[in-house]
């Protein structure tokens, strides 16, 4: 499987949502990345529900929501409401990991787990196997536009070792600061969706951008 490119809403025009969702539409995007950010967890507040039920009207592609909130397990059922396919939760978020993955497939949806920079991939070797999607952060989460974190490489090495230890099926994803240079070494590396916001959306053509990413 050639990797996948997943846009990041948070980095589209607001004001012509519709718009931009159609461009991720046409272009050779795979997924919508989604970020829901509660003030809390993160130091930023992005949108919620009406928001990404107004996407999804409009999102003909798989919805990924990037849950950077406190205490997710509250609205899991909510978010499958609103139209997610994958539903992202933070490992520093989770008390009891395990159980919030369960509960995430037990409503039909894929479970991903995403790492802040500091969180060692280690962490993971008991959940591995319970886990559709590790997303890696590589930047700080909270903001788009930041620039990447170089020691990424190594996490998504060191995840790739762990996947294959332990026979899982784990997809990788990298989320932060995702540009053409890094791109084609992300995917050497091992990872297998490529998150990208600024890059895409700030680019003169989205689209050309979206095709360059995906030919990385
Ligand atoms: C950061 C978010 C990212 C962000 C990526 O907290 O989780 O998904 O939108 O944006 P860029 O590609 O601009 O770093
Ligand atoms: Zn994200």
């Amino acid at each position: 499987m050639s990797h996948l490119i997943a846009p990041s809403i948070l980095a589209a025009d607001f004001a012509n949502l519709q718009r931009d969702c159609e461009l991720v539409n046409e272009s050779a995007a795979d997924w919508f990345h989604i970020d829901v950010m509660d003030g809390v967890f993160v130091p930023n507040i992005s949108f919620g529900m009406p928001v990404i039920k107004a996407i999804k009207k409009h999102a003909m592609k798989t919805m990924d929501v990037h849950l950077m909130i406190v205490d997710p397990d509250r609205y899991i059922n909510t978010f499958k409401k609103v139209g997610a396919d994958i539903l992202t939760v933070h490992y520093e978020a989770c008390t009891h990991l395990h159980r919030t993955l369960q509960a995430i497939k037990s409503e039909g949806m894929q479970a991903g787990v995403a790492l802040n920079p500091h969180t060692p991939v280690n962490l993971l070797k008991d959940t591995i196997q319970d886990i559709d999607l590790v997303c890696i952060m590589s930047v700080n989460p909270g903001f788009g536009g930041q620039s990447f974190i170089e020691n990424t490489y190594n996490k998504v090495i060191e995840l790739k070792a762990l996947i294959k230890s332990k026979d899982a099926r784990t997809k990788i994803q990298i989320d932060g600061g995702v540009n053409a240079e890094n791109a084609p070494l992300l995917v050497k590396a091992g990872a297998d969706i490529l998150v990208a916001g600024s890059f895409i959306f700030r680019s003169e053509n989205p689209i050309g951008t979206i095709a360059r990413l995906k030919q990385s």
